[in-house]
């Protein structure tokens, strides 16, 4: 059977990719995924003949009805429009992240065969008055396009699951931190800039308060948390599907402790401050903790700590 991954050629799908091939190796997915197909603007980077990449446009209904077959297990929706994206191109915003998302859905339904249905959400569902620790079952209540718009695909995709049409898995994703690279739009990116560049001698701007809580993991941990999200059983997860993917709770100025502590004082010293508004009106929104019981009990894991997070990127990128 085949898995869909749609911006596979991105950060976290192309990592997924890679993962799940190594779980089909390791025999620990629940079917025998005999292909993955990227479905991106872009190439998928993952060299491996089990790996068919489509370049093309998840809003092109034509294209997602000629890939989405019965051979379908399994469908990654992870390609969107990201949080500065979103609040810069509103309608961009509502086309790929909404729309596409609908007719992705309903291309799914048509199969029959009830697929799995892996949708990144985000913390960004979140704003307003808000508990230390958000709950299992605090309303969404975003404040940002790129919130609001996940918001409504969280509900269309546990809705198109609860009819039987697919079967959700729904994973509201930390940011992502240290994210190797260069940064994105998202209006998070600082979270990894601010370890990433200076751990590689260049400069770096803080533009939250340094009290800022940040609810965080690393893209290792992310990945397989999202790959656990395709073996669990449906018969454990209820009728809710919507899950808060476990992270670490770290203020920025403990990230930049935690930045010291591996980098030295040095690295630090490449960190200063410059408060941007706009990047505070969203990221500030955002929780920086959870309850998250109901997902380690159902076997999702988060990282040991952010240093373990800021070790791992140097390690791998840095040393
Ligand atoms: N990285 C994070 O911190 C984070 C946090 C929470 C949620 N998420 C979610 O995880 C998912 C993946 O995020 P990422 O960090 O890998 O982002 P990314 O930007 O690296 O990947 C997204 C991919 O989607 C593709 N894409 C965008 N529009 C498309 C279209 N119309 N047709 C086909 N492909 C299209 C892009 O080309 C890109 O490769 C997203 O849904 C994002 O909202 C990410």
């Amino acid at each position: 059977m085949k898995i869909i991954v749609t911006g596979g050629a991105g950060f976290l799908g192309s990592r997924v990719i890679s993962q799940l091939l190594e779980a089909q190796d390791a025999g620990r997915l629940p079917v025998q995924v005999t292909r993955i197909i990227s479905l991106d603007l872009a190439e998928c980077p993952v060299q491996d003949p089990r790996v068919d990449s489509r370049v093309g446009d998840l809003t092109d209904p034509q294209l997602v009805s000629e890939l989405v077959d019965a051979d379908v297990a399994g469908i990654y929706h992870m390609a969107a429009v990201l949080s500065g994206g979103s609040e810069s191109d509103f309608d961009l915003a509502y086309k790929v992240n909404v729309d596409a998302t609908k007719q992705l859905l309903e291309a799914a339904r048509a199969t029959g065969q009830r697929p799995a249905f892996i949708f990144t959400s985000s913390l960004a569902v979140f704003g307003g008055e808000m508990p230390q620790v958000v709950p299992e079952n605090l309303a969404a209540q975003p404040e940002s396009t790129y919130g609001a718009t996940k918001t409504i695909g969280e509900l269309m995709v546990n809705e198109y699951s609860r009819k039987g049409y697919v079967d959700a898995r729904i994973c509201r994703l930390p940011t992502i931190s240290v994210r190797p690279g260069t940064p994105n739009s998202a209006a998070s990116s600082f979270a990894s800039g601010i370890i990433r560049e200076p751990l590689q001698g260049v400069a770096s701007e803080v533009p939250v308060p340094l009290e800022t809580r940040m609810w965080l993991s690393s893209p290792n941990t992310a990945v397989e948390n999202l790959v656990h999200a395709f073996i669990v059983e449906a018969d454990r997860l209820g009728t809710w599907r919507v899950l808060n993917l476990p992270g670490v709770t770290v203020t920025v100025a403990e990230m930049l402790d935690a930045l010291e502590t591996v980098g030295g004082a040095e690295a630090r010293s490449l960190v200063s401050r410059r408060e941007d508004q706009k990047i505070m009106d969203i990221v500030c929104s955002w929780p920086g903790e959870f309850d998250v019981e109901r997902t380690l009990s159902l076997g999702f894991r988060p990282d040991s700590s952010f240093e373990a997070a800021v070790r791992q990127f140097h390690e791998e990128f840095v040393a």
